[in-house]
């Protein structure tokens, strides 16, 4: 199977204070289409500044980062938009959903964003809840779900374009330990049933550990990087 994206010695260094602090100190990795993977490491390792870089919502200090042979750090902000909204979906610890509107709203917010309308995206946003197994509260508004409940509608605004990449960081954070469980054999499952590629930041070890491969970082650098035995 080809690489859906290559990371090529990825430096990243923020200024604090007028000194340059490195972050991420010469990272490779090399995801493929349909695969799996989670990143551990203790806080303060650099794994949200590597999800940000990946997902164009910031540029490298040095080092390339390569979709289907694109170096999109060589892109225009424009155009590096249009390539994130097309390309990758976003799941983060908060899900900012919006208070207002309905489950079924909310998982079709990106689509109207974009222009789109009507009965197609509306039957989309349905069946993605369905697999998320929300069939019966389409027409809950987020202060009617509960806390896995809000992050499984999260997940379904995310698949809502059909990204070949989603993003997760820390999409457990907040959920407790049993929730959390099931979020990550939702997450299993969807890329066995519809082929999305995922990469999933984690600070639990036992979650890790069901993971088809798990990278380890660790201070700014990728310290191991597995594949877990079935
Ligand atoms: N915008 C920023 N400016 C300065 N330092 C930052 C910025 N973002 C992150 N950092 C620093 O980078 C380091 C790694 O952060 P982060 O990637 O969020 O780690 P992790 O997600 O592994 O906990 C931290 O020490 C953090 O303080
Ligand atoms: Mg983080």
């Amino acid at each position: 199977m080809g690489s859906l994206v290559v990371v090529e010695n990825v430096h990243k260094s923020f200024v604090h204070e007028g000194h340059e602090v490195p972050i991420l100190k010469g990272i490779d990795l090399r995801i493929d289409e349909r695969e799996m993977l989670c990143i551990v490491g203790p806080s303060g390792a650099g794994k949200s500044t590597l999800l940000h870089l990946l997902g164009t919502l910031d540029l490298p200090t040095s080092g390339r980062i390569v979709y289907d042979g694109e170096d999109v750090t060589t892109y225009s902000s424009a155009r590096l938009a249009e390539f994130r909204n097309h390309s990758i979906g976003f799941v983060f610890q908060f899900h900012h959903l919006l208070p207002e509107f309905t489950a079924l709203e909310n998982v079709t917010m990106p689509g109207r964003i974009r222009g789109l309308r009507g009965s197609e995206l509306e039957q989309r946003a349905a069946d993605l809840l369905c697999d998320v197994g929300l069939k019966e509260r389409l027409t809950h508004r987020p202060g009617e779900l509960s806390g896995g409940e809000q992050q499984r509608v999260a997940l379904a605004r995310a698949l809502i374009m059909q990204p070949r990449l989603v993003l997760a960081d820390e999409p457990t954070g907040n959920l407790d330990s049993n929730t959390g469980t099931a979020m990550h054999e939702l997450l299993l499952s969807l890329n066995e049933t519809r082929g999305t590629t995922f990469l999933v930041v984690t600070h639990s070890r036992d979650l890790a550990s069901q993971m088809p491969r798990t990278v380890h970082m660790r201070d700014g650098r990728i310290e191991s990087d597995e594949k877990n035995g079935a």
